[in-house]
């Protein structure tokens, strides 16, 4: 039994994350993760900016069911006021909090000074946590990196910032912004930023089975461990289950719990063409054939395959 993260006036009922995944982390994926143990979940980012706007995204963007809750939203921006329109305008939906994103590190978004952007801003970051947690009755969480670039790792002064400017918890991904996804995580950072501050501290960064899991909690004190790329193709990394020791059967009775949520949530056609990319990571392993793989996914729609309804 794994113990929960007490956050705001949330208590989860584990400490296992869902990243925020642009392109992946939608209702559908949060549902088959959750189902299988996640404890949080998020949305995929939102540009703050496109909510009052009403772009056709953020009307999917800001579906959820009940039970993914403890659910909460993510927003970039960079204009305090920004943020807390679009948080404002989204609180109707009544997510469980609203997540605030200083970790994207893709130049589309850090670069216009949004995302780990802000990281070079630390008083941006305290403006925009104690705007949002002034005006908005949900707990305000945030996600960072360890600093714009190795010559200027700051998360100790930002995680203080963070954690003053009233917010209810913080998720680190233990990279700074100029390292993208390669090099090493330091996870040591992660332990340090847990002893500096008091709210709860979620650790992120390459973890890829039970035994990291168990490593990045032993190692560094946190609270919970988030798991993104390692989670797709794999959602039974939060069941405690190894995939490699799954039947064939179980592996196909996730893939259409998914795909049936999928259909659902987006109808057949987009249904298809996002479910593919899930797909193909599902049927990367021993219990599949490589001609299995190539022949559902010149499919147009695989799901139409025997293979899984025989
Ligand atoms: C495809 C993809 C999309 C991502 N989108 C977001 C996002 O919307 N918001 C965010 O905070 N992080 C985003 N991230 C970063 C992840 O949340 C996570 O911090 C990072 O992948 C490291 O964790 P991992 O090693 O477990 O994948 C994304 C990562 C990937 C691979």
């Amino acid at each position: 039994m794994r113990s929960g993260i007490v956050f705001g006036n949330i208590i989860s009922d584990g400490n296992l994350v869902l990243a925020p995944m642009d392109g992946i982390s939608d209702q559908p994926f949060r549902w088959v993760c959750r189902k299988l143990g996640a404890s949080i979940t998020y949305s995929e980012f939102i540009n703050a900016s496109d909510v009052p706007r009403k772009l056709n995204y953020i009307t999917k963007r800001a579906c959820f069911s009940n039970f993914e809750r403890p659910f909460g939203f993510q927003l970039y921006g960079n204009d305090p006021d920004e943020i807390l329109l679009a948080a404002q305008l989204l609180s109707e939906e009544k997510p469980d909090f609203f997540d605030i994103n200083f970790g994207c590190s893709a130049n589309r978004v850090a670069g216009r000074g949004a995302g780990a952007g802000l990281l070079k801003e630390p008083d941006l970051i305290r403006k925009i946590i104690s705007k949002l947690v002034s005006s908005i009755n949900f707990p305000i969480t945030a996600k960072i990196r360890l600093g714009w670039n190795q010559e200027n790792l700051n998360y100790k002064e930002i995680v203080r910032i963070i954690e003053d400017s009233g917010a209810a918890m913080i998720a680190v991904h233990a990279r700074s912004k100029d390292q993208n996804w390669k090099d090493q995580p330091n996870w040591k950072a992660i332990g340090e930023i847990k002893n500096i501050v008091k709210i709860p501290v979620i650790g992120n960064g390459d973890v890829k089975s039970q035994q990291d899991i168990q490593s990045l909690l032993n190692e560094t004190g946190c609270d919970g461990v988030m798991i993104g790329r390692s989670a797709i193709g794999n959602p039974w990394i939060f069941s405690n289950e190894k995939k490699a020791s799954l039947s064939k059967q179980q592996i196909i009775t996730t893939i259409k719990d998914h795909w049936f949520q999928m259909l659902a949530f987006y109808g057949p056609t987009r249904a298809a063409i996002i479910f593919k990319k899930h797909l193909k990571c599902y049927l990367s392993c021993d219990q599949f054939s490589e001609i299995d793989l190539r022949k559902l996914i010149s499919m147009s729609n695989p799901m139409k395959s025997k293979l899984f309804y025989e």
